[in-house]
């Protein structure tokens, strides 16, 4: 496995490789992420794994100083997978100069997460754009647990039509359903134990689709409340169209119920799908 820290060593590296797969990461790799990397594995050649915290896709007062970072495990779980290459390059391999050209997604982007994460997607958008210039992969593997992210990126490449597929994986979760996430390392003993709880409103809110409820706003205001008078403070909880992201209507048959909440200090996502 190749450890590649600056574009023109990942260049070199690229250049007599024929199909590649891509697995954007700001590390502090879990199963969620190495099941990324299985699924683009299976589809291609070469696994390129990126490592990279971004900072512009964090905003004031985020955790961008104190992201987890680390490389060394990180380095082996990859090597244990069978990476052709990890890219772990330093900010100012990226940013020499200051970031002027940007990625500008759609107006999805001040919603949901965007909403209280001010320029995020926008970051996201810009960064991942910036990654497949130097990667040039031909797939590239995101999470669904970050919906709205992947849903921004598949934009992106169709609208600037770039020549690569874009794979989104189930979510990885641990036995107890909790989302796996780099920030579940925030969470007390208490917290997590409490942390599954979300993912088990979801699954109720998706059963009760599943069995004829379409009254979403009267279903998510109770599950909000429920939450919000458990410990938990709830940025958002909604139903989207999976297809659009736009609010959900009765007629929609493939939803998606997104949520953000904080326990504490921590703020944790997660999502699920319906199919009618
Ligand atoms: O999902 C992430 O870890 C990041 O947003 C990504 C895609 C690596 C871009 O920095």
């Amino acid at each position: 496995m190749q450890l590649l820290h600056t574009i023109k060593e990942l260049r070199i590296w690229r250049k007599d490789k024929d199909f590649i797969g891509f697995v954007p990461t700001m590390g502090n790799l879990h199963n969620g992420h190495l099941q990324l990397v299985k699924e683009a594995k299976k589809q291609t050649d070469h696994v390129v794994v990126s490592i990279f915290v971004n900072p512009i896709q964090f905003g004031v007062g985020e955790d961008f100083e104190s992201y987890p970072r680390t490389l060394d495990q990180d380095i082996e779980k990859l090597v244990d997978v069978g990476v052709s290459a990890v890219f772990a390059p330093e900010v100012k391999e990226l940013y020499p100069t200051p970031q002027v050209t940007f990625v500008e997604p759609s107006d999805i982007q001040y919603q949901l997460c965007g909403a209280s994460r001010q320029g995020h997607f926008r970051g996201a958008a810009t960064v991942v754009n910036k990654l497949f210039n130097i990667v040039q992969p031909n797939i590239a593997c995101f999470g669904k647990k970050d919906f709205q992210q992947l849903f921004i990126i598949k934009e992106m490449v169709n609208n600037l039509n770039m020549p690569i597929k874009i794979i989104g994986v189930e979510t990885g979760r641990a036995n107890d359903g909790l989302a796996l996430s780099s920030r579940n390392g925030y969470l007390s003993d208490a917290e997590r134990l409490q942390a599954p709880e979300l993912y088990k409103i979801l699954q109720q809110l998706q059963q009760a689709i599943l069995e004829g409820d379409n009254n979403y706003t009267n279903m998510l205001n109770q599950a909000t409340t429920h939450l919000n008078t458990h410990g938990w403070q709830v940025e958002y909880l909604e139903a989207r169209s999976a297809k659009t992201l736009l609010p959900a209507q009765v007629e929609d048959k493939h939803l998606v119920i997104l949520a953000a909440a904080r326990l504490g200090k921590t703020r944790l996502i997660d999502n699920i799908e319906i199919t009618l």
